[in-house]
């Protein structure tokens, strides 16, 4: 390929269209005459026995139409989810406040909401699990534990010069995307449909419709042009509100439309699971670690959704950059009645890189060494193991026993720690702190490694079309959908240098499962790798039809033929793109392809967790400085410098924004998103005005972001790496800083007990030690 497009920083394909008010969201299409609006009647009780609903009060009201209950779907009443344990609506019992137990459907969406008040459900109130640590007490699980180890962890605790024990807790996070949730749900003839999702999965949309219907998935078809942002939060959680719309839709015979207001969006939806730590590490004077006890107590609220693979994600990245040879790591899919957790950027790897982190902070400072050093002593590198436990015998695999091929940690670090000129501005930071009593900073840099694929190696295909028109313009249709990420900017990227044709010429179109069957979620970061390829390879079909033919009329090989700057080049004669186009297509010559790709190396067997779940792994680093005062326990993050893993980059001015809003996303996640629930397992912080997450005014003054010379060493698409979501983990250095300005401010060298979020309050208590 004769990459011109690719490696450029071009504007997002629909940045014009946004900023001007001309993109389009589901909520901004023409509505049909005859649609009916819906809202969602909510649990108000975390747990109970649902004997009745009595919807009369509502149904009174001037403009309702009907109300929606478990009773009126035609298909299964559960949820074709994956694990097969959530029910549509609530019949017999509720599980968390805020499930849905029905709709109210009425001629406008404020009187359905107003409705759906109205509505009295007679619960008989059981009790409630709220915390994952009195379910794992009790055993209640959704799915069963996983445990993964190698070597003797309880053997080498005991052995080890030093050891630390401990426990914390990470909080939640609320998506907060700008778009809330919708669907638009519209019958056509013949029991088909067609639902207008924001949804970063139309195939999952369609299948989850289709059997609650008791359709066919042929029945069903998902269009999504974009989202306003989704962040896992739309992966599966979109097609219960698609689901809803589509049984209201079905029961009315009119199209309805599903769109929540966001408190009721907060109080219904699943959020990042929230996790709790118990932890005993082993090490010697040098802060090496030598065994490490790791139990994640996950919290995934009432139902399976996500969990099991979002919890064998934090199993996976538990080790993040550090060669783990004692180690035990025990994962516990707690029950409780809250929302069910789901993806969230990381998907799990946040929650596992955090403690490992957490966990070598407490030994650095316990030992009285810089946290750098000790995190650079861990790191995986090709150094032999000391009991040569692992395939290779050196410190090079994983505890899921997938060796580290691609490592660049050690020089990206150094690289990093220079630029940043960590060393000196540890001392500055520490002069600093001697004069000024009540502001106090502090400073960490933390590594990155992220393992892209899916871990479910299935889910690692994808399929896309290319349409060459007889003007010479190119239509694009694959399987990911747009989100904000700037997915379909670097698929056009990729298709034109393939044709080489100017960016312009290239136009992708809105997901559509009619287009593109069985495609998987826009998720875990991978949507340029595979749709990327499956979009290359469709127009690479295209492109060897077109040079046969040239070929055909000049007399030379295909291997002659050059497609660049929009002209058709032989060794004979030059042509424009378009003129080839034309002949060819009078010629009787196929100008549109499919294409398809799968990802290769990847096996993985999921009793075990063991094998190569990711094709390759993309590495970064942040290194930030923080102040705390330490009268009111508020925190601000002063200055990051980051050096982030993206291979040869298709665009960086889109991945250095996922870079800066990764970040940003992760240091909210750390410091001010708060999810606080009652008591009665109420969800209290249900809007902006309770829930914090980073403005522009907390974004850091200094946010200097510097992308890695390198192209990707497996062969991925222009030799690029995944970027979507590992720069969320480099927000981890702004909770290491925190915690290393508190330790400077205590100065006694103790461990910093402190959970996440960090806010005020909690800064405090670290501070006082309690
Ligand atoms: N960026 C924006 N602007 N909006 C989003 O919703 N989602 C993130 C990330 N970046 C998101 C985003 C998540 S959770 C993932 S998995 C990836 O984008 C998905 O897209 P990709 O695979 O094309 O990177
Ligand atoms: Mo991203 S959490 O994999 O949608």
């Amino acid at each position: 390929m004769n990459a011109t497009v690719c490696g450029t920083a071009l504007p997002h394909e629909s940045a014009v269209a946004q900023v001007t008010g001309n993109a389009t969201y589901v909520d901004d299409l023409p509505t049909l005459q005859g649609t009916l609006h819906a809202a969602p009647i909510l649990s108000p009780v975390a747990h109970g026995r649902l004997r009745g609903v009595d919807a009369s009060a509502a149904l009174a009201l001037p403009g309702v139409r009907d109300v929606v209950l478990a009773a009126d779907i035609p298909g299964d009443p559960i949820l074709a989810a994956f694990a097969h344990d959530e029910p549509i609506f609530a019949s017999d019992t509720v599980q968390h406040v805020g499930q849905v137990i029905g709709l109210v459907v009425a001629d406008d969406v404020m009187t359905a909401r107003h409705a759906a008040r109205l509505v009295q459900p007679d619960i008989e109130p059981l009790p409630a699990v709220l915390c994952p640590r009195e379910a794992h007490a009790r055993q209640s699980y959704v799915l069963p534990p996983v445990h993964v180890q190698r070597g003797d962890a309880a053997g080498m605790l005991k052995q080890a010069p030093h050891t630390l024990s401990g426990s914390f807790e990470v909080g939640g996070q609320e998506h907060f995307y700008l778009e809330g949730q919708i669907a638009y749900a519209v019958p056509q003839e013949q029991r088909q449909w067609i639902i207008y999702s924001s949804t970063q999965h139309p195939g999952e949309v369609q299948h989850w419709v289709a059997h609650a219907l008791g359709l066919s998935n042929h029945h069903v078809r998902v269009e999504c042009r974009r989202m306003g942002g989704g962040f896992g939060g739309k992966e599966t959680q979109a097609g219960h509100l698609a689901v809803w719309a589509a049984l209201a839709a079905r029961k009315t015979g009119r199209p309805v439309k599903l769109r929540l207001d966001r408190d009721d969006d907060f109080l219904i939806t699943g959020k990042r699971h929230p996790f709790a730590y118990d932890y005993a590490v082993g090490f010697d004077s040098q802060g090496r670690l030598l065994a490490l006890d790791l139990t994640l107590l996950v919290n995934c609220g009432f139902s399976a959704d996500l969990s099991g693979p979002v919890a064998d994600r934090a199993v996976f990245h538990s080790d993040n950059a550090y060669f783990l040879e004692h180690v035990a790591i025990h994962s516990y899919r707690c029950k409780t009645h809250l929302q069910s957790f789901t993806a969230f950027r990381g998907f799990g790897g946040p929650q596992g890189v955090i403690a490992i982190e957490t966990i070598l902070g407490d030994v650095a400072r316990h030992l009285g060494l810089d946290p750098l050093t000790v995190r650079l002593r861990n790191l995986y590198s090709s150094a032999p193991a000391t009991l040569g436990l692992t395939p290779t015998g050196r410190r090079d695999t994983t505890h899921y026993q997938m060796p580290v091929e691609d490592n660049i940690l050690e020089p990206l670090i150094q690289r990093l720690a220079e630029t940043s000129r960590y060393p000196q501005r540890r001392q500055e930071i520490a002069a600093w702190n001697v004069d000024s009593p009540v502001i106090k900073r502090g400073l960490a840099l933390t590594p990155v490694k992220f393992g892209i694929s899916f871990t479910a190696t299935l889910f690692n295909q994808a399929g896309a079309l290319v349409h060459v028109y007889t003007d010479g313009s190119v239509m694009v249709n694959h399987g990911g959908t747009e989100m904000g990420q700037g997915l379909h900017t670097k698929v056009a990227q990729v298709v034109a240098d393939e044709l080489g044709v100017p960016f312009e010429r290239v136009m992708v179109t809105a997901s559509d499962t009619a287009r593109v069957p069985n495609a998987s979620a826009t998720a875990a970061s991978s949507g340029t790798d595979l749709n990327g390829r499956a979009a290359q390879f469709a127009a690479r079909n295209v492109r060897q039809n077109l040079a046969a033919f040239v070929c055909g009329l000049d007399g030379c090989g295909a291997g002659e033929v050059l497609f660049r700057g929009g002209q058709v080049i032989t060794p004979k004669a030059t042509r424009p793109f378009t003129e080839v186009v034309g002949m060819a297509y009078a010629n009787r010559i196929q100008l549109w392809s499919d294409g398809f790709y799968r990802t290769p190396k990847i096996h993985y067997d999921k009793t075990t967790l063991t094998g190569r779940p990711f094709y390759y792994f993309a590495y970064g680093a942040a290194c930030t400085e923080v102040a705390i005062d330490t009268l009111t326990g508020e925190t601000r993050v002063l200055a990051v410098d980051i050096l982030h893993d993206v291979g040869h980059s298709i665009n960086p001015a889109i991945d250095i924004g996922q870079i800066e809003g990764g970040f940003v996303q992760g240091m909210g996640w750390l410091t001010t998103e708060e999810l606080v629930w009652n008591a009665n397992g109420r969800l209290a912080t249900h809007a902006p005005s309770t829930y914090k997450i980073p403005a522009t005014g907390d974004v850091p003054a200094r946010l200097k972001v510097d992308l890695w010379p390198e192209p990707n060493r497996e062969d991925n698409v222009f030799g690029s790496k995944a970027v979507g979501e590992p720069p969320f983990m480099l927000a981890i250095s702004v909770w290491e800083a925190i915690r290393d300005a508190v330790a400077q401010a205590r100065g006694d060298g103790k461990p910093v007990r402190l959970d996440a979020p960090a806010t005020p309050e909690r800064v405090l208590r670290a501070l006082a030690g309690i």
